[in-house]
């Protein structure tokens, strides 16, 4: 993915503004920066969710316009701090998103039971979604959004209101899986120490711009988990 002068202006107020910006195939990213930087602004509007007022957005080579947004909004999966799952089963909300995706009904089930399984929830698959923890309802959220197969995945802030035992059990098997997928992952944060788990690479977002990017070494420095209160935008 690569981005070139978007901006987005919202009641005559600039929300962002990015020269330039890429994202390449495998590429795992972490986003960071104060409340209101434009974070998640920025991610709806690179999932192709929010419309930029202005500046390209290219996914191999093609530009994104009006009559192919919605084919390469398929490509992409999204996951919030909020699940956001279906009043159904556990199940039904795979398959349904799978089917919604022209997926055939044999396929859907078989993936949504290999992804559940891969977030460790396959028994979960008949329960209704309602009834599931924060923590599980993550993890059927990411089952979901892998189930997809999509060629870029966003993550906003996924494991912001979780307990600390039940973000670090899934930071761990979500690191594992990104890796085993190579996935190209743009993951929004603002806490440093889930960083490492999930992203090689760091981009420092302040007042609607990127103003750093490189490799958690280049970002953090060599020492980063000794030197938690630094400010990397100061
Ligand atoms: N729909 C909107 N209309 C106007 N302003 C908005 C809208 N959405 C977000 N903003 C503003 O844009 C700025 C960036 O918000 P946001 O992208 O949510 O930041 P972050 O995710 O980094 O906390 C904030 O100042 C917010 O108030
Ligand atoms: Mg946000």
């Amino acid at each position: 993915m690569l981005v070139q002068n978007l901006r987005r202006v919202s009641a005559s107020r600039e929300i962002f503004s990015i020269d330039s910006f890429s994202l390449m195939p495998g590429e795992t990213v972490a986003l960071v920066g104060p409340n209101g930087a434009g974070k998640t602004t920025l991610l709806m509007t690179l999932a192709l969710l929010h419309l930029p007022s202005s500046g390209s957005i290219r996914f191999d080579g093609t530009l994104a316009a009006p009559d192919n947004l919605l084919a390469l909004r398929r490509r992409m999966a999204v996951v919030f701090q909020e699940s956001l799952l279906l009043d159904m089963s556990v199940a039904a909300n795979l398959t349904t998103a799978l089917r919604i995706r022209k997926v055939g009904r044999k396929e859907a089930a078989a993936r949504a039971g290999k992804w559940l399984n891969v977030f460790g929830v396959a028994d979960l698959a008949p329960r209704q979604a309602r009834s599931l923890s924060g923590g599980e309802a993550q993890r059927v959220s990411l089952a979901r959004a892998f189930a997809m197969e999509p060629d870029i995945l966003f993550l906003d802030e996924p494991f912001a209101s979780l307990d600390y035992p039940t973000r670090n059990t899934l930071l761990n098997d979500l690191g594992r899986v990104l890796k085993q997928m190579n996935m190209t992952t743009l993951f929004v944060t603002h806490d440093y120490s889930e960083i490492p788990f999930l992203a090689e690479k760091t981009a420092v977002m302040y007042e609607g711009r990127i103003v750093k990017y490189g490799s958690n070494r280049e970002i953090f420095g060599e020492d980063f988990f000794e030197r938690q209160s630094w400010i990397p935008w100061a």
